[in-house]
């Protein structure tokens, strides 16, 4: 029986579908765009149909509405697709005896702790992104106990809509880009939490997990160093939240410990530099 990866057009899902296919893994890609199977998590006839014809022993799930500034104003979509798609996605998965893997966000916290946030600290987003993804999570517990929730922060990639890519795509029109240089985080390729993904959907360890790449950085040094590993002689200039407000305020200090691989004595994280040297890699290659 198969896997189900829904959002399998999105950044993330790309790459967990990439590496179910390296591990010989059965799987299904689906979205509501692209080539794919149709199917909108937000849809309860249609996630229980499609249950029905492809009975999957498991879902990976990495739809959901990302644009953290849009779930401000589109509130209704933001908790249909971050908190009822998983719910619906847990009833199916209850129905037909699938295991459940979803994927969270540090932005369930409010960043206020000051250290490391552990998956047994008590989530307060700031925001309807945040709130509508803890939702999701909280409807998985309660509904589907065979799941697994993981949280990850500031996902690049090669592809996909995100920070790393806007900085180069910046430095192309630019000689000077200004970044917050006072949130900090964890920096996370998306091909290292695709790998733990498909790791751990097989593992019998159910529950909540942090996972990111190791270390911390502000967004500063994050453009710092994706400009510099790219060649770039853009001037990268740190400013203050202050100096670039958005509509949703971002958490101050959002790093995720992945207490609960620690204490198994198995985490493996990969320093977020060293990720950031293969993104540069990978870009080059592909501009090739
Ligand atoms: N990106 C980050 O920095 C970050 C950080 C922490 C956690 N996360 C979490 O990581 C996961 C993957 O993020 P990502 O950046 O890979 O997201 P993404 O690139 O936005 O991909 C999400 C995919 O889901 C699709 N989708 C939207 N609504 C759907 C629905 N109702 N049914 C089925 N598919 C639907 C999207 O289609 P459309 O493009 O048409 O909407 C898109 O293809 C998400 O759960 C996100 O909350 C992301």
């Amino acid at each position: 029986m198969p896997v189900l990866v829904t959002g399998a057009e999105g950044m993330l899902g790309r790459l967990v579908c990439a590496e179910l296919k390296a591990k010989r893994v059965e799987y299904v890609p689906a979205d509501i765009i692209g080539d794919n199977a149709h199917i909108d998590i937000a849809d309860p006839d249609d996630l229980f149909e499609a249950f029905g014809r492809i009975r999957p022993e498991a879902v990976i799930n990495c739809a959901a509405m990302t644009n953290v500034d849009g779930c401000e104003t589109e509130i209704d979509l933001a908790y249909k697709l971050n908190a009822v798609g998983p719910q619906n996605l847990a009833c199916a998965c209850v129905a037909y005896g699938a295991v459940l893997t979803h994927v969270s966000t540090d932005y369930v916290f409010d960043g206020k702790k000051g250290s490391p946030y552990t998956e047994f600290d008590k989530p307060n987003p700031l925001g309807v992104y945040g709130a509508s993804k803890l939702a999701g999570e909280e409807a998985i517990r309660e509904i589907c106990p065979n799941h697994y929730i993981v949280r990850t922060s500031w996902l690049y990639a090669p592809h996909g809509k995100n920070f790393a890519l806007t900085m180069l795509r910046l430095a192309e029109t630019r000689d000077e880009i200004k970044v917050v240089a006072d949130q900090y985080g964890s920096p996370t390729y998306a091909k290292d939490l695709a790998e733990f993904l498909v790791y751990l959907h097989n593992s019998p360890m159910f529950g909540t997990y942090h996972f990111t790449n190791s270390g911390v950085c502000s967004w500063h040094e994050f453009a710092a160093a994706i400009l510099e590993g790219a060649g770039k002689s853009v001037k990268v200039t740190p400013i203050s939240t202050e100096e670039y407000p958005t509509p949703t305020e971002r958490p101050k200090y959002s790093v995720l410990r992945h207490y609960r691989m620690e204490l198994m004595g198995l985490d493996k994280a990969r320093p977020w530099q060293e990720t950031v040297k293969e993104f540069n890699e990978e870009i080059k290659n592909n501009n090739k």
